[in-house]
């Protein structure tokens, strides 16, 4: 019998996950709610808000939704699980308390401290005076964090005392992330480089996939502000089995255990942010969904049905799965309106995504795009994200590459060095 799912977000994300769930033959009818601007060519727009949890609710009971996913952080964070599951809908989507280790830094530091999980040394403060005082004891390169969500943004690493000091004083006291900055967490500066860990769980098991590398910086050599995220690879060709299996017993399965522990477990996809620093690898942050842009790279290569392993996390039954890959390489680069992570220009006509999608091995998923008339608009500062398997890294970035010169639009920027540095360790 088929599966009809109702998919939560707006982003390529959520784009590349229904563009998966959308191959298999068990799957009836697809909706996505709210979507963006490429969505409609895989599943049916919903134009409901990812927040608005009741009309969700309605939603699914309405059309017997079979499963609902959820892929962003908002309504994973803000408890759209324990919605769902109060009205007896199967969703897959941590609780809103597992969730708290991506929605509090704070929280998944005690976590970590509790679980003995590597780590940069940290505090947390919630006043003004006392987090000055202790940037000024500590002194740069330091790490000033809000606690709470801030789009990818509410993170700054400071390589002076004075960034620090200005940043303390945007986040606490001008309150530019909100509520985000009530509490920061002041930590360590790391070195090495990151990569990004996911981990299918079902509260007491779990599935780690592939490494994936993102881009967090606006600037190419890893310059400038930091974005939501500019590309991505799978898999990262240098990290190795050995190291793979220290991630596995110190980050992910004391994580798992402790929240399990805790009767909190963690029922969904667990994506720790590492810096493998030369101490080894420790952790900058966890997520509670999968990361965007890697979620697209992992759709690319993932060879085991997506719903069957969906459903075995929300039913308890990882440890029968086996998970299975393609051989090679995914890459993905995100397209931005230019300008971003600054102001941006919205309303502007895209063209040449179908050229691009003739080059083998690339598929182009939507974030900050919308759809009216027959023509696809930029409606964000993340706008495309361009993906490419290949054989090797370097032919899936190639292709990646000749699809964004083929589509256009006005300030498009995109970096030029995604993988980079990927090719020259690897
Ligand atoms: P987060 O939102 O915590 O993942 O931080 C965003 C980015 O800031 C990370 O992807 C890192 O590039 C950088 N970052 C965060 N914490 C640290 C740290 N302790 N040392 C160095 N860089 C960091
Ligand atoms: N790849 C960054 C994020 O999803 O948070």
């Amino acid at each position: 019998m088929s599966i009809d799912i109702l998919v939560v977000g707006a982003y390529s994300r959520e784009h590349a996950i229904a563009w998966k769930l959308k191959q298999l033959s068990r799957v009836g009818k697809i909706y996505i709610a709210p979507g963006n601007g490429g969505t409609h060519a895989v599943g049916e727009p919903i134009s409901i808000g990812v927040m608005e949890f009741d009309k969700l609710v309605a939603f699914a009971e309405e059309k017997k939704v079979g499963l609902t996913v959820a892929g962003s952080d908002d309504p994973i964070v803000g408890g759209i699980g324990d919605a769902f599951r109060a009205h007896g809908l199967r969703i897959w989507s941590p609780s809103k308390v597992a969730a708290k280790l991506e929605g509090s830094k704070a929280f998944a530091k005690e976590l970590m401290r509790q679980a003995n999980i590597p780590t940069a040394e940290f505090r947390v403060f919630t006043a003004h005076v006392d987090a000055l005082r202790y940037v000024h004891e500590k002194g740069a390169p330091i790490v000033v964090k809000a606690s709470g969500l801030a789009l990818g943004k509410g993170v700054m690493v400071c390589r002076t005392v004075a960034e620090a000091e200005n940043f303390l004083n945007e986040v606490m006291v001008k309150k530019i992330f909100k509520d985000s900055g009530n509490e920061v967490v002041i930590e360590e500066f790391l070195e090495g480089p990151e990569i990004s860990i996911h981990a299918l769980s079902d509260g007491k098991d779990f599935i780690m996939f592939p490494t994936s590398q993102d881009h967090k910086t606006i600037g190419e050599n890893d310059t400038g502000k930091n974005t939501g995220g500019m590309g991505a690879i799978a898999p990262v060709p240098w990290v190795t089995d050995e190291q793979l299996l220290d991630i596995r017993k110190h980050i992910v399965a004391p994580a798992i255990a402790t929240m399990a522990k805790r009767d909190t477990p963690f029922q969904g996809l667990l994506y720790p942010g590492l810096m493998m620093t030369k101490q080894g690898p420790k952790v900058i942050e966890f997520n509670s969904r999968f990361g965007c842009p890697e979620a697209e790279v992992y759709m690319r290569l993932l060879k085991t049905d997506l719903l069957d392993l969906l459903e075995a996390s929300v039913d308890g039954t990882i440890s029968k799965k086996n998970i299975e890959w393609q051989p090679g390489f995914a890459v993905t680069v995100i397209m931005a309106s230019g300008g971003y992570p600054d102001a941006y220009k919205r309303d502007l006509p895209i063209a040449g995504i179908e050229e691009a999608e003739k080059i083998e091995g690339v598929v182009v998923f939507h974030a900050g795009t919308r759809y009216e008339n027959g023509q696809t608009l930029t409606s964000g500062g993340r706008v495309l994200s361009v993906s490419a398997v290949g054989g090797t890294l370097k032919e899936a970035l190639n292709a990646a590459y000749q699809a964004c010169e083929r589509i256009q639009f006005e300030g498009k920027y995109f970096r030029r060095d995604i993988g980079a540095k990927a090719l020259r360790t690897g």
